[in-house]
């Protein structure tokens, strides 16, 4: 079975083909990407109706060149899988669109993935997938998760944020330090030359006891922090920087140890943007060699938003079982 996978829930585009085979884990034969982050740059956040646009602008290039990379036919194409949520209404319009008129024109099956499902799967794209059942600690720009994964589509939400997501955290400390949109890379690039011990920053519902997260303290604690150096704000930039990445780090770190403790799973899958973070990678690595947790990420490519992801999740719940796949055309997107 083949599977067209497209993303477009905010300022990626992204199309991909994986085939499945059997039960086995299905295989990425190809996939395009396109940011518009340099588009989005100039304004300091995502437009979201310049988004929609430049979605319908890339899309069906992408899917081209997707199908041409993997000597695919858009014929032979057997599932149409598009991201329905969450995520900008009109960006995700385009997708879902696109996919249903791909849909009609070759008589096959359209599915609506959820996002945050693709990025659950994503480690499933690696070269060295990771076995049900494990905890999933899912860090992208909109939310902040741990959940006990069973198997597909079985998720348990252990914990998740109150307010700001973790790579809000990111976005939103970095941009009162006058990084570029998005500034979670930047602010962790900064943070590499600072001093992660030079301010005392809050670790919002550490010992809360519970799984949820808080992030919203710290963007304030920051900004506090930065109209108290004052002028000494640009000297002493890369020090808040690496000090608001270890206070983000350690109650991501802390949080998913907890959950593994309290499910007795010895798996941990970290997946969406922020899983990206070197700081936090390193440091889950250290905490869960020392536990025998073996700790799963997407690659690096695969970490942010991305048309395989939406297509991989597509292609194992149709192998689950928990797709019946119609041939109906009547598309929704669900935005929250
Ligand atoms: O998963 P994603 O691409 O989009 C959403 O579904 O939200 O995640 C984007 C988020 C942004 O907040 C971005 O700043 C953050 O992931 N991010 C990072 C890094 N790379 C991306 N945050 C910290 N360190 C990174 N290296
Ligand atoms: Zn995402």
């Amino acid at each position: 079975m083949l599977v067209l996978g497209i993303e477009s829930s905010c300022d990626e585009t992204g199309v991909a083909l994986v085939e499945t085979q059997g039960s086995a884990v299905p295989r990425l034969l190809s996939h395009a990407l396109h940011s518009q982050i340099a588009m989005h740059q100039a304004y300091g956040g995502v437009v979201p109706e310049l988004a929609s646009r430049d979605h319908i602008r890339r899309v069906l290039p992408l899917t081209q060149s997707v199908l041409g990379e993997s000597g695919r036919d858009l014929d032979e194409v057997d599932v149409v899988a598009y991201t329905r949520g969450p995520g900008l209404a009109g960006a995700l319009l385009v997708g879902a669109g696109v996919a249903c008129a791909l849909g009609v024109a070759l008589g096959k099956p359209v599915l609506g993935v959820h996002h945050l499902e693709g990025h659950l799967l994503s480690p499933f794209l690696s070269a060295d997938p990771p076995e049900f059942p494990f905890v999933a600690l899912l860090v992208s720009g909109g939310h902040t998760q741990l959940m006990a994964v069973e198997a597909v589509g079985r998720y348990e939400i252990l914990g998740e944020t109150i307010d700001d997501a973790a790579g809000e955290a990111f976005d939103k400390s970095a941009k009162l330090l006058g990084l570029p949109y998005p500034g979670g890379p930047w602010l962790a690039k900064l943070a590499e030359q600072g001093d992660s011990q030079a301010f005392k920053l809050p670790r919002p519902l550490l010992h809360s006891g519970d799984l949820d997260f808080s992030f919203a303290g710290l963007k304030t604690a920051v900004l506090t922090q930065a109209r108290r150096l004052g002028d000494d704000l640009e000297s002493r930039k890369s020090d808040l920087a690496a000090s608001t990445q270890a206070a983000i780090v350690e109650v991501l770190l802390k949080k998913s140890l907890a959950a593994l403790d309290r499910t007795g799973l010895g798996r941990l899958v970290v997946a969406g943007g922020v899983g990206a973070n070197r700081s936090l990678r390193e440091q889950l690595n250290a905490a869960c060699a020392r536990r025998n947790v073996r700790v799963h990420y997407p690659e690096l490519a695969l970490c942010t938003d991305n048309g395989a992801m939406i297509a991989m999740a597509a292609a194992m719940r149709m192998q689950a079982g928990l797709e019946a796949a119609s041939a109906r055309y009547a598309f929704d997107v669900k935005p929250r």
